[in-house]
């Protein structure tokens, strides 16, 4: 930090770049460091965005969604809330047919989920739209747009009853799907998209690069890319020393990607994050290598491409995108709420109604006992998952 005088007054200037050494030796055995360290020799500036670090990590040849190393409940990486109880899927589901409803009951109703993980979220939409309403569940044209490869053979095995479901392996915020009618769906999605990272410094706001210096990973900051200004002007951010804030453009890409894609129908958006900035001391977390909990942030330059990496979600900048687009903000809010808000206590209902009828199959009733066995987990409230639905000529 450097002090200087102008018309009397004291300013706090920083000379970048500021170079943090990690004391993390690169590993040059794993697949990923050594893509991402060929990729700094050989960029202009010796150093890379944290979003591109991020991006090979996750995405990257041997990145940890790539060669879908990501691991679902029993197995342990991480348990997501529709794959602790059915009731979340049906829930949705349940929304969904209103939706239905109102667009006139169209005899074709796409649905595209994208990163479907385990495909539990999928089983147990498909499950409830067939057991409560054939005429929807009829309709429904089902598209998985997953990147893991590794996932799609999974979720194949897992939804293999359902026939009007079809894969698209790609990216969702490189959204490869036409018009839509119907709606889009995700869970904990966008918070595994790559973020650059922002903070200040005196009077500077920086943005991290990565770079290497000796075998060693070195965080630095330096300048802000005119996009990362543009973007924090764009959304009123106000960044602070001490936090570092999340640049989801990513994110807002794929809400935009959405919206264009969106010709009548609605977005089901949950994932973890706040209606406002997100920004925290050290906001990064990370899951994997079958180790319960978070992971010690060190995971994030020891291991890369063995390890998940998320960011809390900026929630006001999808809805701020969506407003622009033209999108309808149906609800926002807790989890749990927006769960209640779309009818969980009707599923529950319905699910009592159904599973007494002596007309039920031993199948139904299975999916419909656990379902009721374990509903409560999807509506316990968790502050740090929120949910949103925006629709479009609806
Ligand atoms: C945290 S998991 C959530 C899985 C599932 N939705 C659930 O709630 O159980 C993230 C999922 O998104 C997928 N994914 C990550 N980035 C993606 C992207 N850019 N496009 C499509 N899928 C992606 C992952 O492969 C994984 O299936």
């Amino acid at each position: 930090m450097q002090e200087s005088t102008t018309g009397g007054e004291t300013r706090r200037e920083t000379r970048l770049p500021v170079e943090i050494p990690t004391g993390i030796e690169v590993d040059y055995k794993n697949l990923t460091a050594r893509q991402i360290a060929d990729l700094i020799s050989r960029s202009q500036t010796g150093k890379i965005p944290f979003s591109l670090y991020m991006h090979e990590c996750l995405y990257g040849e041997n990145g940890f969604y790539a060669k879908g190393k990501v691991k679902f409940t029993d197995e342990v990486d991480f348990v997501t809330y529709p794959e602790m109880s059915p009731a979340f899927g049906a829930t949705v589901a349940n929304y969904l047919e209103r939706a239905w409803k109102k667009m006139g009951k169209p005899k074709q109703f796409d649905l595209v989920e994208m990163g479907a993980g385990s495909g539990e979220m999928a089983k147990s939409i498909l499950d409830w739209a067939q057991i409560s309403n054939i005429d929807f569940y009829n309709a429904l044209k089902y598209t998985v747009v997953e990147y893991g490869g590794g996932l799609i053979r999974r979720q194949i095995g897992k939804l293999n009853d359902h026939k009007n479901v079809k894969w698209i392996k790609g990216s969702a915020f490189e959204l490869p799907v036409g018009q839509i009618n119907g709606a889009f769906v995700s869970n904990e999605l966008p918070d595994a998209f790559p973020v650059e990272l922002v903070t200040k410094m005196g009077e500077r706001i920086v943005q991290k690069y990565i770079s290497v210096r000796d075998n060693e990973w070195v965080e630095i900051w330096d300048e802000p890319t005119e996009e990362v200004k543009r973007y924090i002007r764009e959304n009123d951010l106000v960044i602070t020393s001490g936090l570092v804030e999340p640049i989801n453009m990513y994110a807002r890409d794929f809400q935009a990607q959405i919206d264009q894609a969106l010709n009548r129908g609605i977005v089901i958006t949950f994932d973890y994050g706040e209606l406002g900035q997100v920004g925290s001391e050290n906001p990064v977390r990370l899951y994997g290598l079958g180790i319960q909990g978070e992971l010690n942030q060190r995971y994030l330059y020891s291991h890369p491409g063995l390890v998940d990496i998320t960011f809390s979600v900026n929630h006001k900048t999808l809805l701020l995108q969506g407003e622009r687009d033209g999108m309808e903000k149906e609800i926002f809010g807790r989890q749990d709420e927006v769960l209640k808000e779309m009818g969980f206590d009707d599923v529950v209902e319905t699910a009592l109604i159904i599973e007494e009828s002596p007309r039920s199959s031993k199948k139904e009733k299975d999916i419909l006992m656990r379902m009721m066995i374990s509903r409560d987990y999807v509506v316990s409230p968790d502050t740090r998952i929120k949910g949103i639905v925006q629709s479009k000529n609806l």
